[in-house]
């Protein structure tokens, strides 16, 4: 499965790349959590590469640490807390060393990271870090600082992020940050902040810049892409009342992404995650009508049940999704879709989960993210509702979905082969260094042998004979055929 949700249990990727050859400090940059923390960091990395740091894969040899936190699950943030006792001996070794949690985590425990951990010296909320340069000189003069203030505009729109540690050929663009939508379960609205959509010019800007420096397919992100909104020449809070707004063109997510397609007619264009409750057809129909928009849409239902749909706010019924998917499939050929679950919601009961697994099977989804209900402090499920269901009830039925989602997978897998599609060069295979991976355009990863010639960010067409669960396995014109 692709890692759209990096998995937690896993240490979080540090990254090096040489950015400004003059900066003589260190910065040693980890993240957790989902593909925004680590568009975050690329912008954490820009501000403090004007600041004399580069980053290092080392951090023994770093003077500042920084890990961008996740708070989505408590699991996440148990992985946090052990990587920062890890740091704890290198602090008591080099006084002089700087730790500090940024995203998520900052947000959620505010000043209690100071006072509880004794880990930290410098606490950033996910709006802050334009303010790093401030709080660093604070940290230099041996007092622990914090900002964590969220802001109903901040976007970062004009910081060019460094991209860090990735693979040249696929990068992440920030299009909205922040979420208005409560869904019970849910602490990003109170991590995050309210939502806001960033200038289209500069989104625009980044991608053909990325274009220009060799990259080959973007990801627009977003908590929630599809509520992109931009109001003509500026932002909501620019115009005096409603009436004057609506006299300009509003710009939505289906015009967004059409202005991306035209402007960077030649990359491949991802989005992510859409929310089922505010996407429209319109993005269907640009994605139809667009070559180099992928066709894959990752569409989370969180539950199959109308009871638990309601329970967690999602403002959307099991039918309405339905009708969604359909409408997508109807008008998008070949288009496929992955979903994330959540598993014993409060007051799940079993013919709730079989409504989950029959959702599933009528959806077919490619891929899934699937996790146990986790209870998070502060939120609207954690203040009115009980977490009611026994862990090994949650277990036994978080195993019934994954396994499904195994034979779905593999079925749609097989769907794939007998036929050529288009792969994009994104690196070599894990397994086999004689080998390339990439994506077709629905997402699904492909392995095949390297050919003279060849490189990273080629696309090239590949005749797919055969797959595992979560593979394709090709061959290209000229080899032979296994
Ligand atoms: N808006 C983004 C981010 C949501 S968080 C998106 O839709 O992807 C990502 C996923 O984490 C959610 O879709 C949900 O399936 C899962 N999640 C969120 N809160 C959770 C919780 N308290 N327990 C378990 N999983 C949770
Ligand atoms: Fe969370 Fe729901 Fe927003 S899952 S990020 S509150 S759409």
């Amino acid at each position: 499965m692709q890692d759209k949700y990096i998995d937690e249990t896993k240490q979080g990727e540090a990254f090096a790349i040489s950015e400004k050859p003059a900066n003589s400090k260190k910065l040693f940059l980890e993240s957790y959590g989902c593909q925004m923390n680590f568009s975050d960091s690329e912008i954490v990395a820009s501000i403090l590469n004007e600041q004399g740091y580069n980053t290092t894969l080392k951090p023994e040899e770093a003077d500042l640490i920084l890990l961008n936190t996740c708070s989505i699950r408590e699991k996440a943030e148990q992985t946090v807390r052990m990587r920062l006792s890890q740091f704890k001996n290198l602090k008591k070794e080099r006084p002089n060393l700087t730790v500090g949690v940024l995203g998520c985590m900052a947000e959620r425990l505010k000043t209690k990271f100071l006072e509880e951990e004794q880990l930290v010296d410098l606490v950033v909320g996910p709006d802050a870090y334009r303010d790093l340069p401030n709080l660093l000189k604070e940290t230099d003069d041996g007092r622990d600082a914090i900002n964590v203030i969220l802001s109903k505009e901040e976007t970062y729109a004009d910081i060019n992020p460094v991209r860090l540690g990735g693979n040249g050929v696929t990068a992440f663009v920030t299009i909205t940050r922040g979420c208005d939508n409560m869904c019970t379960f849910c602490v990003v609205p109170f991590t995050r902040g309210r939502e806001r959509s960033r200038d289209p010019h500069s989104i625009i800007e980044e991608c053909k810049g990325l274009w220009n420096s060799g990259y080959k397919e973007i990801t627009l992100l977003g908590q929630n892409v599809d509520s992109y909104l931009w109001y003509g020449g500026g932002a909501k809070k620019d115009f005096k009342n409603a009436t004057e707004m609506q006299k300009l063109t509003a710009i939505s997510f289906a015009k967004l992404l059409e202005m991306v397609a035209v402007a960077v007619p030649e990359m491949r264009i991802r989005f992510s995650t859409s929310n089922p409750h505010d996407m429209t057809t319109d993005v269907f129909k640009v994605m139809a009508e667009h070559a180099n928009i992928c066709k894959y849409i990752h569409l989370p239902v969180q539950s199959g049940s109308n009871t638990m749909l309601e329970k967690m706010n999602r403002q959307h019924t099991r039918e309405e999704y339905l009708s969604l998917i359909n409408k997508a499939k109807e008008l998008i050929p070949d288009i496929s879709f992955s979903q994330d679950m959540i598993i014993g919601f409060c007051g799940e009961k079993e013919e709730d989960h079989q409504l989950t697994l029959s959702l599933m099977r009528e959806v077919e989804y490619d891929y899934g993210y699937m996790f146990a209900y986790s209870e998070r402090p502060g939120t609207p499920a954690h203040k009115k509702m009980e977490d009611d269901i026994p862990s090994d009830v949650k277990q036994r039925r978080l195993a019934e979905v994954i396994a499904l989602q195994g034979e779905l997978s593999r079925k749609r897998m097989e769907g794939y082969v007998g036929r050529s599609h288009e792969i994009l060069i994104e690196g070599t295979s894990r397994k086999n260094e004689n080998q390339w991976k990439g994506r077709n355009s629905q997402n699904a990863v492909c392995v095949f042998d390297k050919q003279e010639g060849q490189k990273l960010g080629d696309m090239v067409s590949v005749f797919v004979y055969g797959n595992t669960q979560g593979t394709l396995l090709g061959t290209q014109a000229n080899s032979a055929v296994v």
